[in-house]
C-alpha cells in the first residue's frame, strides 16, 4: 500500500487487484461514464508497458472507491488512461489523491511528464487544472500524435479550440 489514510486505502493496480476487484471495478466505471463510453473487461485487463506499477486503486474497507490505469508510452511519459471515483466518493479529494499517487509512482520509474487525453464533453478540465495539469499547446499535441502514432486522428484533436478531443499535459520535474 502506498499511502492510508482514516478511511481510504491507495494501492497499486496490478494484474491481480484488476482480476481480484474487477466486477466493482466494471460497476463503478459504468456508473461513471454510461454505457457508450464504459471500459469492458479485455480493457481493464489490456497488458501496457508499466501498467501494473502505475495504476492505482483507491478502497473503503473491501469497497473499490476509485481507480486511475495509467501506463508509460516512452521512457518519457506516464499516460492516464482512465480515472474515475464512486460518485458518493466523488468531492472527498480522492481523484486528487489518485493523481498524487501515480505520479509518485511515474517519478520512482524515472518519468518526468503525465499526459492524458479527454473528451471536451466530460467537463473535468478545472479537476486536472486543479491537480496541475494544463492544455497541451498546438505544438505538442503534435508532438503526441506522432509518438502515439495517431497522426492520422490529428483532426479530432487540432484546432485545440473546437476540437472534440483536449490533450493534458504536466511537468514531473
Ligand atoms: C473527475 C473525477 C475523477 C474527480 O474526482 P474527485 O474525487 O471527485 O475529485 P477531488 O475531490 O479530488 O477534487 C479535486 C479538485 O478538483 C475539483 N473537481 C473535481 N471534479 C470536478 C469536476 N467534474 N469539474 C470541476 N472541478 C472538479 C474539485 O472541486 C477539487 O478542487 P479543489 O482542490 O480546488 O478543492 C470524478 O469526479 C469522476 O470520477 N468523474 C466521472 C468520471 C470522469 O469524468 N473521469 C474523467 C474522464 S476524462
Amino acid at each position: 500500500m502506498i499511502h492510508t489514510d482514516k478511511d481510504m486505502n491507495f494501492g497499486i493496480l496490478d494484474r491481480l487487484r484488476v482480476e481480484y476487484h474487477l466486477r466493482q471495478i466494471i460497476q463503478l466505471d459504468r456508473n461513471c461514464f454510461g454505457g457508450k463510453r464504459a471500459w469492458n473487461k479485455m480493457q481493464f485487463l489490456a497488458d501496457l508497458p508499466g501498467k501494473w506499477s502505475l495504476s492505482l486503486l483507491a478502497k473503503q474497507l473491501n469497497e473499490v472507491q476509485g481507480f486511475a490505469i495509467a501506463s508509460c508510452f516512452n521512457s518519457q511519459f506516464v499516460h492516464l488512461h482512465r480515472i474515475a471515483v464512486a460518485n458518493d466518493s466523488q468531492g472527498r479529494g480522492v481523484g486528487k489523491e489518485l493523481i498524487r499517487a501515480v505520479e509518485a509512482a511515474a517519478k520512482s520509474n524515472g518519468l518526468t511528464a503525465f499526459t492524458l487525453e479527454c473528451p471536451c464533453d466530460l467537463k473535468v478540465d478545472d479537476f486536472y487544472r486543479s491537480v496541475g495539469f494544463r492544455q497541451a499547446s498546438k505544438e505538442f499535441t503534435h508532438e503526441y500524435l506522432c509518438l502515439k502514432k495517431k497522426v492520422e486522428s490529428a483532426h479530432l484533436y487540432l484546432p485545440i479550440d473546437g476540437s472534440s478531443r483536449r490533450i493534458f499535459l504536466k511537468s514531473l520535474t
